[in-house]
């Protein structure tokens, strides 16, 4: 594994003109942000020496490079979900790319189901803590060198990237959430109970992905700043049906708030 990921790192500096220190996973309908990015060129895929493919309705599947808030930054459009079939590995294969070429910020994004009662459809959810409940761990297998065997875990999200988002919010106006993220396999929705149960857990939001990609981040000592768009709410007195679609259409509509977000914490980091 570690060859493949530095034969991938290779490659990408080979072709690579810039030398972004902050990535961007955007997550599902949260693709505006990428036509923001100006000085712009990007990578398929398929294109990508052992990259994975994604296969999600909403994902693209590219790597782009570029300025955004006046810094070189690169994004992944298009993420790995484990419930498409990937193994954790090839879900965090990309961080581990980030880690060698040099990225020390990562900003992550995705659609979440919400269950904290103060929240409505359209939210933005500053990720304050996460719940890991996918059934296999990241860092399951022989310990990578980029980190210790037993990662201390007492900030996964960094306490000052959140102060800073909380800042730009209130300036701009921009009504920002904060909760626990559940993360889990999917790809079923949650029943009525099962968001009840994570609620009563300690969740404010439920979705298929990010918490693998930070924990491997963690694990590189990569600094990790996470928003989730309230796309549907579960677990209220009357369940309410959750579509793809519906999330989709949530995201694009939430998106450019978290797009404004993001680039002006970019410029002032
Ligand atoms: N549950 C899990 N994943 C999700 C949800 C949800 O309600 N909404 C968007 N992704």
């Amino acid at each position: 594994m570690y060859g493949k990921i530095q034969e991938t790192a290779s490659w990408l500096k080979e072709r690579m003109t810039t030398s972004p220190k902050t990535a961007i996973i955007l997550g599902t309908g949260l693709g505006q942000l990428a036509s923001e990015i100006t000085e712009s060129y990007e990578f398929s895929y398929k294109d990508i020496p052992n990259f994975p493919v994604s296969t999600v309705e909403g994902h693209a599947g590219k790597l782009i490079f570029g300025k955004l808030g006046g810094k070189d930054i690169m994004a992944m459009e298009g993420r790995f979900h484990f419930y498409e079939g990937y193994s954790m590995k090839e879900v965090t294969f990309p961080i581990r790319v980030m880690y060698e070429l040099g990225i020390q910020t990562l900003f992550v994004s995705n659609a979440s189901g919400g269950m904290n009662p103060g929240f409505k459809i359209g939210d933005l959810m500053v990720i304050n803590d996460h719940i890991n409940f996918f059934p296999e761990h990241p860092l399951n297998g022989p310990n990578f060198p980029t980190g210790p065997r037993f990662p201390d875990m007492h900030e996964p999200y960094d306490s000052e990237l959140i102060a800073l988002a909380d800042n730009i919010a209130k300036e701009k106006n921009i009504r920002l959430m904060h909760g626990v993220y559940v993360g889990v396999q999917g790809p079923t929705f949650e029943t009525p109970a099962e968001y009840r149960m994570y609620h009563k857990l300690g969740g404010d939001a439920v979705g298929m992905s990010t918490v693998p990609e930070v924990i491997v981040a963690r694990h590189c000592g990569i600094k990790v700043f996470g928003i989730s768009v309230i796309t549907d709410l579960g677990g209220f007195e009357v369940p309410v049906k959750v579509s793809h679609e519906e999330v989709q259409e949530a995201a694009n509509n939430a998106q450019p708030f978290m797009t404004e977000i993001m680039r002006e914490m970019i410029r002032r980091s």
